[in-house]
């Protein structure tokens, strides 16, 4: 037997085209970015969602020395929101990069390590958050759900059985 796992998603010539509280949580997640501690990749990212109440929240990577310590905008942010707003749910989280290197002219996936996060939150929450990505310019792609992103997932309930 043979599964087929298929996805649809939106996508918009340029931030222009989204709607009004989109263009805003793009614009913060762009934002962000530019305040992202990438000495060692020149690789920005921002990050910026919208809690369950309206409030909006944004955040960047965050690099080490010790390369591994470094950490994606997306957990950034959504550590700290989960730390600080246990209760609230996310609604949405927009994303965008900018390289020292080229110009990236299409929107970026964020890492496996971030959807597997994104997707516990949505799984906890039982609604969608949304995922709007961009690159410095071009289209911007809209996620209907995280579980998109990551078909097939770790999930199991075969542990915290300490
Ligand atoms: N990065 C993110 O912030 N989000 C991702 O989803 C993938 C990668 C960061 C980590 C590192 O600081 C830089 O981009 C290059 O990998």
């Amino acid at each position: 037997m043979i599964k087929e796992v298929s996805f649809s998603y939106s996508v918009f010539s340029s931030i222009d085209d989204l709607s009004q509280d989109d263009k805003i949580l793009m614009k913060e997640s762009d934002r962000a970015l530019q305040q992202a501690y990438a000495k060692y990749s020149g690789f920005n990212v921002g990050a910026a969602l919208y809690l369950d109440n309206g409030k909006m929240m944004s955040a960047n990577n965050q690099e080490n020395m010790a390369l591994p310590s470094s950490l994606c905008a997306e957990r950034v942010l959504l550590y700290y929101c989960k730390a600080n707003f246990p209760t609230l749910g996310v609604k949405k989280i927009a994303i965008s990069v900018k390289s020292s290197i080229e110009i990236i002219d299409k929107p970026i996936s964020p890492c496996g390590s971030c959807r597997q996060v994104m997707l516990e939150y949505e799984r906890m929450q039982e609604s969608n958050i949304e995922v709007l990505l961009k690159g410095q310019t071009g289209e911007v792609y809209l996620i209907k759900s995280v579980s998109d992103l990551l078909p097939l997932a770790f999930n199991t309930n075969a542990i915290n059985r300490l």
